[in-house]
């Protein structure tokens, strides 16, 4: 019989106790911070009690860049005691932002971001079986939101997965799993390969496994190509199974090819008298010569590296040839150049940017690494431009004139730029409209006009303006109205466009007070409409698929929805990178999804560690003309019905681009005319499959789980 009760306790926590767990919905709370707050005899009486289903902003409280903990007075029953291994699991929930954990005054763990879950195994010596115990959690909080937010935390007895961790990993033309377990145990282990295109089972294995109480046993098998790799643990004792996917990466472009070929947008806007700085994005075989014909007076083309420079003072559309020509032969691309004011952005800017790579350990020499490597990669010759330093740049201190200053890792941000300027490319910088950056590093409050003209001075081509610190001033103000949001922003549109040079103003403030309603009033180029990104699917998932829908009214040519860098490659947010932890397919996914949405492109990986997989992702020239087409109108989701997802976006050659997204865990078979006559597309003349570059039927495909079917369609019609 299942045991349904409830404790009170003397704080005044209610505890319910069903099907062998607790759940615990409040806790003592302070902000603050001290080495006895840990403790199960620290006094927390004169704490206040707050909620976990709502963040502590949300209560009341009001604590940035600081900490604050948690205490969780818990009777833990010893039914809880699990027989096999008679530990007990604290399962917590996410918490914003990094958290640690102790129950009765000894850690249990720890985890750095606010969207990842807690659950911890704590061995059952530390629990007072039967009594009261103190689960403590110690928060840090950056800016905004802090604390619990998710709802009820538990305590439960362990699962098989939370004793026997399964990893895998692809070394050395191996895909390797390794067993970890925290007690003595045995099982089997069933590994199935699978070919991703295909999906038909390539083979199937089993193998017992024996491990001692705190062993490892790993296992390998050849990596083939195209191959998924599925591994189940069945643990005998547990009766039960964790499995485990891992798809190599598998490339679906052609290489592109040895004759010369345009692959950047059809249009680029300047205003007049600014510096023209474009680089003639084509690929092919090195050395390249370039011409260019119907230049206005005032620009020129060097005919060695293709970068186009110089000013126009006469507002108008100039219609160019580009020409382009290899020892493999020639290409010509039609091309407009638009002069006006209002004329910049005219599609989402592509580059780089050094946060979700290096965070706060990014250098001058970092930049300059990844700068090298766009060009001699041949980034460059896919469209992208801006070398954006995030956060982390600015010294402690401004000069004795007040003007912001470098630290010591970028000793010359005017070289950077020139030299960047001198190759096609343009540099991108951050700042905060608050005292302090997010990073904890100054920001620009007092000092617009200054700092507006000091990033002229270096040839700030891109401003990133991020909220964070002027949190601050908005609360002091007690003014909560969407005018007191759109201020900082309009403050620095002024100064900015005074500026003789154009120079991107990418709005940062996470979507609050629907900015994409107003960013264009501050003449914002683009405006963040979420919080930070993270390389997980979640992440991918929250972010891409349920903050966009709605937004597609308020994107075009100048202004764009910013739903947040690219997490494809190496990242870490640190001096540490790993993989990004999305699979093969969420990462197709991701590109495409961002190419519909004509969103920023901007790469977070070091551009001078790209793999071949990343750099088909990045470099396909059929998938990045959706994201540059010059309508520049954000797809829309026309349908979400089981797990999959139909989003459109017209194209200013007719044709439409339509992503077909499979959100399920599992891989779908799906009909290509049907999902098409959801976005309002019923007589089809042709389609052609993007990523693989190459005209398909309109059947039927497998679409694996989290990925998606990129295609352009041709509708018929009646009369052309
Ligand atoms: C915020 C932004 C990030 C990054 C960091 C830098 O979190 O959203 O993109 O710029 O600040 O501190």
């Amino acid at each position: 019989m299942k045991k349904s009760f409830v404790f009170l306790l003397a704080c005044g926590m209610s505890l319910s106790l069903a099907a062998q767990s607790i759940t615990v919905s409040e806790a003592r709370f302070s902000v603050g911070d001290g080495p006895s707050w840990k403790d199960a005899g620290f006094d927390d009486s004169g704490w206040r009690i707050l909620s976990f289903d709502k963040d502590w902003t949300e209560q009341g409280i009001s604590n940035d860049n600081a900490f604050a903990w948690y205490r969780l007075h818990v009777v833990i029953p010893s039914e809880l005691k699990d027989p096999l291994t008679g530990n007990v699991v604290l399962d917590l929930g996410p918490v914003d932002d990094n958290e640690e954990t102790f129950l009765n005054g000894v850690k249990v763990g720890a985890t750095n971001g606010w969207n990842v879950p807690r659950r911890y195994l704590a061995a059952g010596k530390l629990v007072k079986w039967d009594k009261e115990n103190v689960i403590a959690v110690r928060v840090y909080n950056g800016t905004g939101k802090g604390g619990f937010f998710a709802g009820d935390a538990c305590i439960v007895k362990p699962v098989l997965s939370d004793c026997v961790a399964l990893s895998l990993a692809q070394k050395d033309g191996k895909v390797e799993a390794t067993l970890s377990s925290a007690l003595k145990t045995k099982g089997t282990v069933e590994v199935v390969q699978t070919d991703v295109l295909t999906e038909t089972i390539l083979s199937t294995q089993e193998q017992k496994i024996n491990l001692k109480a705190g062993s490892d046993a790993t296992l390998s098998w050849p990596a083939g190509e195209n191959t998924r790799f599925t591994v189940t643990y069945k643990d005998d004792n547990f009766g039960e199974s964790i499995t485990e996917i891992k798809c190599l990466p598998y490339i679906l472009t052609p290489p592109a090819p040895a004759t010369p070929r345009y692959n950047g947008p059809a249009v680029f806007g300047v205003r007049p008298g600014s510096p023209v700085i474009f680089r003639l994005a084509f690929s092919g075989d090195k050395p390249m010569k370039y011409e260019v014909e119907g230049l206005p007076e005032g620009v020129s083309v060097n005919p060695d590296n293709g970068v186009l420079s110089g000013s126009v003072a006469k507002k108008g559309e100039y219609p160019l040839s580009l020409k382009a020509t290899n020892a493999k032969g020639s290409t010509t691309a039609s091309f407009t150049l638009v002069v006006g004011e209002d004329k910049i952005a005219l599609t989402p800017p592509m580059g780089w940017n050094s946060w979700n790579c290096w965070a706060t350990s990014v250098s001058q020499e970092k930049v300059t690494a990844s700068a090298l490597a766009m060009l001699n990669r041949g980034l460059a010759d896919y469209g992208y431009s801006y070398i954006n330093i995030d956060d982390a740049w600015e010294a402690p201190e401004r000069a004795a004139d007040g003007s912001i200053v470098p630290n010591e890792k970028f000793p010359d941000m005017k070289a950077l730029g020139d030299w960047l300027h001198s190759n096609g490319l343009r540099l991108g910088i951050y700042s905060s409209p608050g005292d302090m950056t997010c990073g904890g590093y100054l920001g620009t409050l007092g000092h617009e006009e200054q700092d507006a003209r000091t990033w002229n001075e270096w040839g700030i081509d891109y401003l990133k303006y991020d909220w964070c610190g002027y949190a601050k001033v908005y609360a002091a103000q007690n003014d909560h109205s969407v005018a007191s949001y759109i201020r900082p922003y309009l403050k620095m549109e002024e100064y900015l466009r005074q500026q003789p040079r154009d120079i991107f103003y990418s709005l940062c403030q996470y979507g609050m007070a629907e900015v994409w309603t107003w960013g264009h009033a501050v003449d914002a180029n683009s405006w963040r409409t979420t919080g930070d990104i993270t390389d997980t699917w979640a992440s991918l998932k929250e972010i891409g698929f349920d903050r966009q829908p709605e937004l597609y009214p308020y994107a075009g040519p100048g202004h764009w929805n910013d739903p947040d860098m690219l997490v494809v490659g190496k990242v870490g947010w640190s001096a540490n990178l790993r993989d990004s932890r999305l699979t093969p397919d969420e990462q197709y996914t991701h590109i495409s999804l961002w190419a519909l949405l004509a969103a920023n492109m901007l790469i977070g990986c070091p551009i001078e560690q790209i793999d071949d997989f990343t750099f088909n992702l990045l470099c396909n020239n059929e998938v990045n003309a959706v994201n540059q087409d010059v309508l520049g109108k954000q797809a829309r989701r026309y349908s979400d019905e089981d797990g999959i997802q139909v989003w459109a976006r017209p194209l200013a050659d007719g044709t439409m681009a339509v992503g077909i997204f499979n959100l399920n865990e599992t891989p779908v078979n799906v009909d290509l005319a049907d999902a098409l006559s959801k976005a309002g597309i019923h007589k089809i003349a042709g389609v052609r499959d993007l990523w693989r570059q190459q005209d398909i039927e309109v059947g039927s495909y497998i679409i694996p789980s989290h990925g998606v079917r990129l295609v352009k369609v041709q509708k018929a019609c009646c009369r052309h």
